[in-house]
């Protein structure tokens, strides 16, 4: 049942993809993916590279056209510009301007969206450790630096959505924590997190994880259910007997309740 466009009930998915392909030629980078993903929750989609991870994101939040299927944000279907405002998307490669400073890069997107407020831009710079360099062009960080600006970047108009391409790529171990931690605050307060990765060793902490692979989703459920169901406490392990590569657990399965 497909809701009229821009009927967002409460109860209405925050992200929606219906019957989604996405073909480049003869590849089939997404291949029919339908995820309806709850307020409130961090969801994982976890796949190897080139997987459709990156491809999926980009349909989901309405910069590239599904060759088939929609999707929706809040009950929106995208494109939509009304969503543009109410998302924060980190791209795999860093979308900031290199010749800006810290300071006016995170100052240029909350004007995009029309919120500009100092103490709102300094708080966001802290949770990312770059409330020391707001001088500093962005050309001259490092990459873990850059990566953290362009996570500032997708967070600083506080969108309840956000979809972050392997956001902690070059981050070292004591400052992921610290992004998980926030990640976790956001959905407290009811955000709705998806998060791409292709290493499984931060899978424990989502709500929900999507396993992708050759563009379908062939597993989801908590970390704990998937490794339960496929008799391994490692979810790597996991992953390979679910996608048909380590025995008969091929089985796709669907966490309690079909919530993505
Ligand atoms: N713009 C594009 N043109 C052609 N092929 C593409 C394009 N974008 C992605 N692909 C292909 O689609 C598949 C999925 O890519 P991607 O979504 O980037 O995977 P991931 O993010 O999981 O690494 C790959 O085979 C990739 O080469
Ligand atoms: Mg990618």
């Amino acid at each position: 049942m497909t809701a009229p466009d821009g009927d967002a009930s409460p109860s209405a998915p925050a992200i929606e993809g219906r019957g989604l392909v996405k073909t480049f030629g003869p590849i089939r980078a997404v291949d029919g993916v339908d995820i309806a993903l709850r307020p409130g929750r961090i969801y994982g989609l976890l796949g190897p590279n080139g997987s459709g991870k990156t491809t999926l994101i980009r349909l989901l939040v309405g910069l590239a056209r599904p060759s088939a299927g929609e999707a929706r944000l809040l009950g929106h279907r995208v494109p939509s510009r009304e969503m543009l405002a109410r998302v924060g998307y980190m791209t795999q490669a860093d979308g900031i301007y290199p010749e800006l400073s810290v300071w006016e890069n995170v100052r240029f997107f909350a004007g995009l969206y029309g919120s500009f407020d100092r103490t709102r831009l300094v708080e966001t710079l802290r949770v990312v450790d770059l409330a020391d360099r707001l001088g500093t062009p962005a050309l001259q960080l490092s990459g873990g630096m850059r990566r953290r600006l362009s996570l500032a970047c997708a967070l600083v108009h506080r969108p309840p959505i956000l979809v972050l391409d392997e956001p902690t790529v070059g981050i070292d171990p004591a400052l992921r924590v610290q992004f998980w931690r926030h990640f976790r605050a956001l959905a407290a307060a009811g955000a709705t997190l998806l998060v791409t990765s292709h290493v499984m060793d931060e899978a424990d902490r989502c709500d929900e994880l999507l396993f992708i692979l050759a563009g379908r989703i062939f597993a989801r459920g908590t970390s704990a259910e998937l490794r339960q169901r496929a008799g391994s406490e490692n979810l790597e392990e996991a992953f390979l007997r679910f996608s048909g590569d380590g025995g008969d657990v091929a089985q796709p399965i669907v966490s309690r309740g079909g919530a993505a």
